[in-house]
């Protein structure tokens, strides 16, 4: 089965933080897979911007690196790397100066689709925005794409978003959660409005409760300053585990259409109830003979921030009323996993007896690695022993199922980027749904601080703090393992 790729329209692609990590790592290996795809066309062109004093080539060595580093070597033929770095220019820009903003306007063409990208931090969003649209570049159609972290709390949130609505109407911006871009996250929408068999039992009357779970081996590394600053619950929940809640217990917009399936997305946010402090966990890795702890990588001895957090929480509306939902995430655990996991009711009357044996389905989706999905069906045992019940799965790999040609799916930011080109906000975050997401987390993260509450420490390459097992082990549940 081929991939169908459809090229987008030309476009003149600004990265802002061109020399940056994210750039590097991220987007321009991203935006050259593509144009290796034949999905960026001949006519774009990306302008690197950035405060470094550097010419053309200069800037096009840069990109090369980041090629050669991070796009698989099969696909860095030497031709089409050439053919990928013509396309690439470079303009020295004082972000919150004069320097650079009138050569960055004369590489500008009006005839094609206008993307900025803010890969810098949020600190500089708005002097940006102000700069582009005081200096005349940005074309009422522009779109502009920014990145997380998108305020730390509420009022942060609602300070860059009317900063950012000051220069650009809500359709011209683009707030990626790089989670919307995986492959397997978006399958979440195809599994349930695309099939008939999920959505009637899809609520709380055959669903006795979801599991979903991003964990993580690496530790925070030296990412320490950043991340001490936000914890698990800024880092991951707020907004990638949150998304991953919407897609699963959203009810089904009338239409693929971004904000048909934004609009529910937020109903489901607005609806979760507060969670108490008897239903929250949080945890930091401690130190082993050979690894530092969290302490040691942030340098910090008394940090209370998490590196791993789990909770229960509820949907207050008709559809699940009654199923708990419990997410938990945390890094330096021990697989690299990230899932979600439906838990069916048993049948309400066995007609094989209790002793039988067999439970409930069990269908559990894999966003990473290996996408695919599972179902745990209910089969008699093999043999003559009488009708004794087992457990079995109906197994499914995505990579398996599609063929070897769709083994390698598009990373998450080159899907995203492409969706800018094509002006489909669908598989970004709106505002108002940033806003809502922080205002559900605020009262949460005050709770803790308040309370002067320390994270519980955990061993690494585990599954967390014990008291994340009895988080559910108190429901009568229990989470998947993480051991390795
Ligand atoms: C980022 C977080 O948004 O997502 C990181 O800031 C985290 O802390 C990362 O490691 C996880 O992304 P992925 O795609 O590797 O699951």
């Amino acid at each position: 089965m081929a991939v169908r790729v459809i090229p987008v329209d030309p476009f003149d692609l600004v990265i802002f933080g061109g020399t940056g990590d994210l750039a590097q790592r991220k987007i321009l290996p991203g935006l050259y897979r593509r144009f290796h795809a034949g999905q960026m066309p001949a006519e774009a062109r990306i302008i690197g911007a950035a405060r470094g004093d550097m010419d053309e080539e200069a800037y096009r060595a840069v990109v090369r690196e980041s090629i050669a580093t991070f796009v698989s070597a099969n696909l860095c033929e030497a031709e089409i790397v050439d053919a990928f770095l013509a396309q690439v220019s470079y303009v020295t820009l004082e972000a919150r100066g004069t320097g650079g903003w009138k050569e960055l306007k004369g590489k500008l063409r009006n005839d094609v689709v206008q993307a900025f990208y803010f890969s810098v931090a949020p600190s500089l969003f708005a002097d940006i925005a102000e700069r582009l649209h005081k200096n005349g570049i940005s074309r009422p159609d522009a779109r502009i794409v920014v990145e997380k972290p998108f305020g730390r709390d509420l009022q942060t949130a609602q300070a860059l978003n009317k900063e950012l609505v000051s220069f650009f109407d809500e359709e011209q911006i683009y707030r990626i959660d790089h989670y919307l871009g995986k492959e397997t996250v978006q399958n979440l929408m195809a599994v349930r409005f695309g099939n008939v068999l999920f959505e009637p039992l899809w609520n709380s009357q055959y669903v006795d409760h979801i599991q979903i779970t991003v964990a993580e081996t690496v530790g925070v590394g030296g990412r320490g300053s950043y991340y001490d600053k936000s914890g698990a619950m800024r880092d991951m929940v707020q907004n990638h585990l949150m998304q991953l809640l919407c897609l699963i217990a959203m009810e089904p917009p009338n239409r693929f259409d971004p904000d048909a399936v934004r609009d529910e997305k937020l109903k489901v946010i607005r609806a979760l109830d507060p969670v108490e402090p008897s239903e929250i966990v949080r945890g930091q890795y401690r130190a082993t003979a050979s690894e530092p702890g969290y302490l040691d990588e942030v340098g910090d001895p008394n940090s209370r921030t998490e590196s791993f957090i789990a909770l229960r929480t509820h949907i207050s509306n008709w559809r699940w009323n009654g199923t708990p939902f419990y997410l938990r995430t945390g890094k330096k655990l021990g697989t690299r996993l990230s899932e979600i996991v439906v838990h069916f009711k048993e049948p309400p009357h066995s007609i094989f007896g209790e002793d039988a044996g067999g439970s409930c389905n069990v269908l559990t989706i894999r966003l990473q690695p290996d996408e695919g999905m599972t179902l745990s069906v209910t089969i008699k045992e093999p043999g003559p022993g009488g009708m004794r019940l087992i457990d079995v799965p109906l197994d499914m790999s995505f990579a398996e199922a599609l063929g070897p040609e769709n083994a390698e799916m598009p990373d998450a930011y080159e899907r995203l980027i492409m969706d800018v080109m094509r002006g489909n906000q669908t598989l970004f975050m709106r505002g108002d749904e940033v806003e809502a997401a922080w205002r559900w987390t605020d009262p949460l993260i005050q709770g803790w601080e308040a309370r002067g509450e320390r994270p519980k420490l955990y061993k690494q390459g585990g599954s967390g703090p014990e008291d994340a097992q009895m988080l559910l082990h108190r429901d009568g549940r229990r989470w998947r393992e993480l051991d390795p």
